[in-house]
Formats: structure tokens, C-alpha cells, sequence
């Protein structure tokens, strides 16, 4: 018996942290419903999962748009039958101060961050209800908690997962739903890859970049997004059924190193 033997995982997020925890949960035995808005990611996810004999079907959704997310859910519920578990890895990271962001920016990072994880609660959370319950985990971000310069938009969103979190903890705690945060410091993904371009930059020395992120992480390195993963399946896993309202900090000692209580 594998650990997720018989649930239904939805995860936004095609590519690194949300790629790695399809592959976990799926590793696990679960069917995975996946949404992104990445088609070449997407279709390397199905041809990846369909090959190691997992149960999934990978849609190409915007997962800011409340019409997409509400017919990704109903696709999914169809084809597998329900949803145990939701993962909201989906993001975008803008850079900017209040003054150098414009407000569709501005409104971007919010919808994509921060309203997709409303969205997939909304239209899945009464889905879970039928199942019995569940468990929710949205990837949030120690920016939630220490913000570096330059990043308004998306530091903002990350403070207001954390807080987004403890709320649906709160509303669905009698309904059998866990509801957790996960914040990761620098992890080897696409979006810490464009990080380590720079703004402007495309042919900057990644692997250098990331040695020198490495370098500000107490413990000397980068995370992978196979360790955000396997965090993200304990605590949509029954062995963390006291779990709940909580974030979950993975940061090779970042923010200790910092003093953020
Ligand atoms: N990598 C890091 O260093 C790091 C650190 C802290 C937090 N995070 C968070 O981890 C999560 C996953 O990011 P990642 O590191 O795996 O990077 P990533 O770029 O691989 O993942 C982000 C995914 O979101 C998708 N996406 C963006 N807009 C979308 C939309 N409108 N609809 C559907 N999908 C959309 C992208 O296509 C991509 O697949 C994000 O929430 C990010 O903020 C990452």
C-alpha cells in the first residue's frame, strides 16, 4: 500500500516545485489532475506521468481565470471521481517597486498568486466535502515573511498566502480539510533560473548565480524541488492529520539566519 493509494491530487504548476510534487504524489499512487499554463511543460508532464504508469490528466489552464479553473475542476472530478488533495504551485514573479510596477502587473501577480488559490478552493473545496475531507497546500515563500527590494508585487502575494492559509484552515477545519503553507527559499526551478539571469540578463553564469544564492542559505546551497516536494506530500499525507493553519518553513536556515521569528 503506497501512502496516496486511492486519492486524487489537483496541482497548479507544471514545472519545478509544482512538477516535482506531481511526481511525488503520483510516486505515491495518486491520480494527479495538473494545470498550467505552460503547453510544452505540460505535454512533457503527461508524456512523463502516462509513461511511469500514472493515472493523469494535465490541462492547459490559466489558473487566474475563474471559468478555466471551475471546468479544469469539473474535468477532473469526472475523469477520477473527486479530489483529496489541492497543491497551488502556480506563480508569477515580477520585479518592481510600487512606483516601477504597472497596475496589470500589480493585478497579475494578485490573480495568479493569491486568486488562484481562492479559485481552487472555491470550485474544489466542495468537492473535498463529498470525498470527506482533505488536505489543501499552497506554496508560499519566505519573501512572505523577509522581503528582499524590487519585488512588491510578488512578496506581497506570498504574505498574503500565509494569511489565506490560516483562513481556509480556519473555515474548513470541522469539514475534515487541512490547510497548510509551504515557504521555500531559493530552489533550483525555471523561476529561480530567470532569477539568476537577472532582469535583463541571458547569458548570465546560472550555476554560478546559484552557488552565490547558495552561499546567503546557513546551510550552503540551494534547496531542489524534490525536497520542497516530499514536505508538501507529508503534510497532504494522513501522517500529518494534526497539521493545520500553519506554514512550514524550507529554507536551509535563511530566515533563522535573519532573525524573522
Ligand atoms: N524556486 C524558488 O526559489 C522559489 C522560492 C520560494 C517560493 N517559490 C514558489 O514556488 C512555486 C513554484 O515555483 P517554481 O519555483 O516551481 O517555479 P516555476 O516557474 O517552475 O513554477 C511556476 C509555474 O506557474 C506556472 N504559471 C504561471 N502563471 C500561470 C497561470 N496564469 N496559470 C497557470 N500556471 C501558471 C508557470 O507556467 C510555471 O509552471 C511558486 O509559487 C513560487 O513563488 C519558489
Amino acid at each position: 500500500m503506497k501512502d496516496f493509494d486511492g486519492k486524487i491530487a489537483l496541482v497548479t504548476g507544471t514545472t519545478g516545485i509544482g512538477l516535482a510534487t506531481a511526481r511525488r504524489l503520483a510516486a505515491g499512487g495518486a491520480a494527479i489532475i495538473a494545470c498550467g499554463i505552460d503547453r510544452a511543460a505540460n505535454a512533457a508532464m503527461t508524456a512523463e506521468l502516462d509513461s511511469s504508469g500514472a493515472e493523469a490528466l494535465v490541462m492547459a489552464v490559466d489558473v487566474s481565470v475563474p471559468d478555466q479553473v471551475r471546468d479544469a475542476v469539473a474535468a477532473g472530478v469526472e475523469r477520477f471521481g473527486g479530489i483529496d488533495i489541492i497543491v497551488n504551485s502556480a506563480a508569477v514573479h515580477p520585479y518592481g517597486t510600487a512606483v516601477s510596477t504597472d497596475f496589470d502587473t500589480w493585478n497579475q501577480a494578485m490573480s495568479v498568486n493569491v486568486g488562484s488559490i481562492y479559485l481552487t478552493a472555491h470550485f474544489g473545496i466542495p468537492e473535498m466535502i463529498r470525498r470527506g475531507g482533505g488536505a489543501i497546500v499552497n506554496v508560499a515563500s519566505v519573501q512572505g515573511f523577509a522581503c528582499q527590494q524590487n519585488v512588491a508585487a510578488y512578496a506581497t502575494t506570498k504574505g498574503a498566502i500565509h494569511t489565506l492559509t490560516r483562513s481556509l484552515a480556519l473555515d474548513y477545519a470541522r469539514a475534515g480539510i487541512r490547510v497548510n503553507s509551504v515557504s521555500p527559499g531559493s530552489i533550483r526551478t525555471p523561476i529561480l533560473e530567470k532569477a539568476a539571469r537577472g532582469e535583463n540578463g541571458t547569458d548570465a553564469d546560472v550555476e554560478a548565480a546559484y552557488r552565490r544564492f547558495g552561499e546567503a542559505h546557513p546551510i550552503g546551497r540551494i534547496g531542489e524541488p524534490e525536497e520542497v516536494a516530499e514536505l508538501i506530500a507529508f503534510l497532504c499525507s494522513s501522517k500529518a492529520g494534526f497539521c493545520t493553519g500553519a506554514d512550514y518553513r524550507i529554507d536551509g536556515g535563511l530566515t533563522a539566519g535573519i532573525g524573522v521569528k
